[in-house]
């Protein structure tokens, strides 16, 4: 009984004692990251292997990237410029997605649909289920997947 108790004793006083990190400068907490990743993976991994419904050409990916700038660059970056004071001042940080960074270029299509369209609780990435159509949800998951080798009219779209 003693030994079932006491680390929840030990881990209340922990909380109440403000051992916990709560500002964005902390550091993880041991197996925050383990925890997090596992939980986020063991609900995504069931839908992850969905197909897109529409194809990535040219047009779905201009309208992914007009998504994109609106709703996701002061968070995942706008290509050529350092992270914003949003982004930067995040915890966890948002990954940057477009080039040179390899954002999500190697993700099953599915997951990043996931991501954007649920959300990731805890973390500043929204759900966008109830702000943009699921065809849009697939739209900018499509652009983020083919980052890396977007047409030339798709690119200027990402430009200032
Ligand atoms: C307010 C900031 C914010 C905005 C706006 C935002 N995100 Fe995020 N996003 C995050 C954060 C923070 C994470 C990292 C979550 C984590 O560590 O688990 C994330 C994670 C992701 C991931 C998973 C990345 C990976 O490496 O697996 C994808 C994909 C993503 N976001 C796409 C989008 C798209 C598409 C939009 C716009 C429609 C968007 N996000 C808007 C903050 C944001």
């Amino acid at each position: 009984m003693i030994g079932i108790c006491v680390p929840f004793v030990a881990g209340y006083f922990f909380v109440i004692r403000g051992g916990m990190p709560v500002a964005t400068k902390g550091e993880p907490l041991p197996l925050e990251k383990f925890v997090a990743n596992k939980a986020l993976h063991a609900a995504i991994d069931k839908e992850a292997g969905k197909p897109a419904p529409i194809s990535a050409d040219e047009s779905n990916l201009l309208i992914g990237a007009r998504i994109y700038q609106e709703q996701c660059a002061v968070c995942h970056g706008h290509l050529g410029r350092p992270s914003s004071a949003i982004a930067r001042g995040l915890f966890p940080k948002p990954p940057q997605l477009l080039p040179p960074m390899k954002g999500v270029t190697d993700d099953p299509v599915g997951e990043i649909y996931w991501k954007v369209k649920n959300g990731i609780r805890l973390t500043g990435m929204p759900g966008y289920v109830d702000s943009i159509s699921d065809t849009e949800i697939w739209q900018v998951s499509l652009f983020l997947l083919h980052a890396n080798e977007l047409p030339a009219s798709v690119q200027r779209v990402l430009r200032p």
